[in-house]
């Protein structure tokens, strides 16, 4: 979590550093701060909330060397003094977003030295160790490499010191930092978001790499200290992508661009006659012909994502296929089957816990990897041996939305190609999910038309302080992620059972009180739904029921029903998630939240 950005120019940097910050919030926003040197001073501002506010208290000041950080607290409480950047002595400045794990031991060595903690964060450290190398006779950049070198955990940094007007020093490990080229200036960000203002450029550091930026040119080195060339790459993205254009906040925006993240992600396949594991890399064939199993291994949002795909690889593809929560699998002793096929899923490819249940997986003996990450320079990415890209573009809203139905996509693919190896799929199946997957982009395009009607029903939901989601089989995971988009933004209290559990305890919740949800697809459990809530409407409590075209479930006293198209067969979890985001977005606004960045969350989520 937390934003970086760091820019040496000849022209005044504190408008890119604010700019920039502005497009890393979704990645932290209680307090930001950022320095500048000039006339050999640091110049610091930092303030608690937003980055408008820092904006706001910036406006005078200038210099054409700083770094800048929005934070998401760890260590400290959100408040001035903890907010990034920290300072040593007045000569070292340093913006860190991460953990670094033996801070305590640095702590008590460094105030033994004397220095005086002026914050309760593990990146003070960092820059009084900086501090103690600098003041040694070493340089910028060989102190920044000493100090590093005593560091244990994840870090990005930015590094400044007053009395050199001419360096900027960045590094990462464990967590993103990248270099952004420009004509006779250069810059360092968390992601490009953040750099598009001022360049498509983009060298993606390596894990251990320190970067020295001047005006004029900048130097790489590699962990073991050794200068190296890194390839400079354009990037694809541009300032659209980021703006909010037409919409009143990112979310909607991107609950509305699901039809071309869809169409994006689904691009490869949908344009060819038949599946081939290709589309997960060149080992994908000889991978999958060794697997009998799967393992799938996400949080949050992406963890639903791999609860869906569990239901269709079973039925489809016939092969055993196990779902867990990342931070608990990564914990708990597990055996190892070499003949598994480990995936995850993640948005952003830097979830720490996800990473870590990788990590640990290969550590004990699984073999096969397999990563479906909306960001192709993740370390996700890079982890695995085999991945498929959602190419849903940057998600900025806190809540995900179109990351998830790409994730949903991408293992809908993974299961076909698994079925047609295994012999599980002929060929006018596998022609019948092509067509169903070449008009999904449509189809979520005729389900987003159900927007003003579910605005109109948000209002039911403004005054209520719980709510239950249900759903069965496959549609069970998207009632979990409908309570989830609920609670985060809206911060009403919502829970998901799949329907048949009802009556094994939560129906004693139900009066007029708790508004239920429920997921209807006109499937084979159908039946088995309507008597579920049969039995909430026996108990006065209130329906909201997303159902299919032909379901028969009509509205009535207490009985809300949304009309939803024709039964979308394998892929309706797709099309059923998105008037639970509107429902959820609707409810949001009218609360009042702050709908893109609902209190103590941030997007990617780098601690444990
Ligand atoms: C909820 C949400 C989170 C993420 C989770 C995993 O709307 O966004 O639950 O899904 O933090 O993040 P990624 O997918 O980046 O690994």
């Amino acid at each position: 979590m937390c934003g970086i950005v760091g820019a040496v120019a000849k022209r005044n940097v504190v408008p890119i550093l604010v700019q920039g910050l502005l497009r890393l919030e979704y990645r932290g926003y209680d307090s930001a701060g950022l320095v500048v040197v000039s006339d050999h001073k640091l110049h610091r501002v930092r303030s608690t909330g937003r980055v408008a506010e820092l904006a706001e208290k910036s406006a005078h000041t200038t210099g054409n060397i700083g770094i800048a950080h929005t934070r998401w607290a760890t260590h400290g409480v959100p408040s001035e003094r903890n907010a990034h950047p920290h300072m040593s002595c007045d000569l070292i400045a340093v913006v860190h977003n991460g953990i670094i794990e033996n801070y305590e031991e640095l702590r008590t060595q460094l105030t033994a030295q004397g220095y005086i903690f002026g914050s309760d964060t593990d990146t003070e450290v960092i820059a009084h160790l900086i501090h103690s190398y600098y003041t040694n006779g070493h340089d910028l950049l060989g102190s920044t490499q000493a100090a590093l070198a005593k560091l244990v955990g994840a870090y990005a940094i930015g590094v400044v010191a007053a009395d050199n007007p001419q360096k900027l020093i960045g590094a990462r490990k464990g967590s993103p930092l990248l270099l952004g080229v420009g004509e006779g200036e250069h810059f360092i960000a968390s992601d490009m978001s953040a750099l598009l203002q001022v360049t498509q450029k983009v060298v993606y550091l390596e894990e251990g790499d320190v970067v020295e930026l001047a005006l004029a040119d900048y130097r790489i080195f590699d962990a073991k200290g050794v200068e190296v060339k890194r390839p400079v790459n354009i990037s694809e993205l541009n300032n659209e992508s980021v703006e909010l254009g037409e919409y009143q906040h990112y979310m909607q925006k991107e609950i509305h661009e699901q039809p071309q993240a869809l169409a994006n992600t689904l691009e490869s396949v949908c344009n060819s006659q038949s599946l081939i594991p290709g589309i997960f890399g060149a080992e994908a064939a000889d991978a999958f012909d060794q697997i009998d199993s799967i393992l799938i291994l996400a949080c949050g949002t992406s963890h639903h994502a791999g609860m869906v795909a569990r239901y269709w690889l079973e039925e489809l593809a016939a092969i055993p296929c196990v779902v867990e929560i990342a931070s608990e699998y990564r914990y708990r002793t597990s055996v190892a089957n070499p003949r598994t096929l480990v995936v995850t899923i993640s948005q952003s490819g830097e979830t720490a816990d996800t990473l870590a249940a990788l990590n640990h997986a290969k550590a004990i003996g699984h073999l096969h990897t397999l990563a479906v990450c909306n960001v192709p320079e993740s370390a996700i990415i890079r982890q695995s041996k085999l991945r498929l890209l959602t190419r849903a573009g940057p998600e900025i809203g806190v809540a995900s939305t179109k990351a998830f139905t790409t994730q949903l996509a991408a293992l809908f693919l993974l299961t076909l190609v698994l079925a047609k190896q295994r012999g599980k799929l002929d060929m006018q199946q596998e022609q019948q999910h092509l067509h169903d997957l070449r008009h999904l982009p449509s189809a979520v395009m005729a389900v987003l038309k159900l927007e003003p009607e579910i605005a109109k029903l948000a209002k039911q939901f403004a005054d209520k302080h719980h709510a239950l989601f249900l759903g069965r089989g496959l549609h069970y995971p998207i009632a979990l992620e409908g309570a989830l988009k609920l609670k985060e933004i809206s911060y009403i209290h919502a829970e998901a059972y799949p329907a048949g559990e009802l009556k094994h305890g939560p129906l004693a919740l139900v009066d007029k009180d708790m508004p239920v949800v429920a997921v209807a697809p006109n499937d084979t459990l159908l039946e088995k739904l309507k008597s579920n809530l049969q039995e909430v409407r026996a108990r006065g409590g209130e329906l909201f029921v997303f159902a299919d075209a032909e379901t028969r479930i009509h509205s009535s006293e207490g009985v809300h029903v949304m009309q939803m198209p024709e039964h979308a067969g394998f892929l309706s979890p797709i099309l059923h998630t998105i008037p639970l985001q509107l429902l959820a977005y609707y409810v949001a606004l009218q609360k009042g939240t702050d709908v893109d960045k609902p209190r103590n969350l941030a997007k990617s989520v780098t601690v444990e």
